[in-house]
């Protein structure tokens, strides 16, 4: 059988160290920033989609209290030790996407970290979360980037990995009803770094904006029928307060992230 993870399917306690470094640190920063821009009313539902050994979500629980989180993951070890170490607004569910079941309410967000390379079909998980999800929700992604030649090789060669296509997702995302509302490139020390020296922080800042050099990418869609402004366009205006801008726009927030954003009207593939 197709492993869902990799080698570590049997070990979450070993998973969950290895997951302890520096890159995770950064897409948590990451996905905080963004989770903080979305604005989401109290109380609102966060889904996690192959939340693994909770390293992520249990840790987004502790730092947005007045939020709700659920992780499906479908590896019940994986399951049974995230809830062991949950604040009390984090609860798993052991299920794959395309299986799960509605949830008791519609997530206003969803995020999915490392986990669509891994899934069998883009169509399913697109449908599968687009049956779960509330109108206007947003979905940020985080995957390998498959530009990156050093990446693109690992994710073809490794045990149970894949790569990951982002074009391909993002057009597939689009039939579903996922409008894209931002894209860009991060990261840039591997998962073997704990912690790394002030120069090689710096050295990632900068490297990181480059498509060839980045391990990984990102992608935010808002779920729904187009209500005339897109998502992406209304945070450009919460963080700029400024005017309207015709074309991808960078630029960098507190996670020191830059960003492309698509501009209204612009088709997404363009960018
Ligand atoms: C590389 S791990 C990432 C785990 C976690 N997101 C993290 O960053 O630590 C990928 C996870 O996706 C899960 N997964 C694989 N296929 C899935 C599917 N169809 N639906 C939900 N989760 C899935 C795997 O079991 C695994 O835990």
């Amino acid at each position: 059988m197709q492993p869902f993870n990799s080698t570590y399917d049997d070990d979450p306690g070993h998973y969950d160290r290895l997951r302890d470094c520096w890159l995770n640190r950064r897409r948590e920063k990451f996905i905080a920033g963004r989770l903080e821009a979305y604005q989401l009313p109290p109380d609102s539902l966060v889904l996690e989609i192959g939340s693994g050994t909770g390293w992520l979500l249990n840790r987004l629980g502790v730092r947005f209290p007045r939020l709700r989180f659920a992780g499906v993951e479908p590896i019940a070890g994986y399951v049974a030790y995230a809830q062991k170490n949950a604040p009390p607004n984090v609860r798993y569910l052991a299920s794959t996407l395309e299986r799960a079941e509605a949830l008791a309410e519609q997530p206003r967000a969803v995020l999915s970290n490392d986990v669509l390379h891994h899934v069998p079909s883009y169509e399913g998980a697109l449908r599968a979360a687009g049956r779960l999800a509330a109108l206007g929700c947003r979905w940020l992604a985080i995957e390998p980037n498959c530009k990156n030649l050093y990446t693109f090789v690992k994710q073809a060669t490794g045990y149970g990995e894949q790569n990951f296509w982002p074009r391909r997702f993002r057009r597939l995302a689009r039939r579903e009803g996922w409008r894209l509302d931002g894209k860009g490139h991060l990261f840039l020390v591997p998962p073997s770094v704990d912690q790394p020296p002030r120069w090689m922080q710096a050295i990632e800042r900068l490297g990181e904006r480059v498509p060839f050099l980045a391990g990984g990418v990102y992608l935010e869609f808002s779920f729904g029928p187009a209500t005339g402004r897109s998502h992406g366009e209304q945070d450009r205006r919460h963080h700029e307060g400024r005017h309207h801008v015709a074309g991808p726009v960078l630029h960098s927030e507190d996670d020191g992230v830059v960003r492309e954003r698509v501009a209204v009207g612009q088709h997404p593939d363009t960018v």
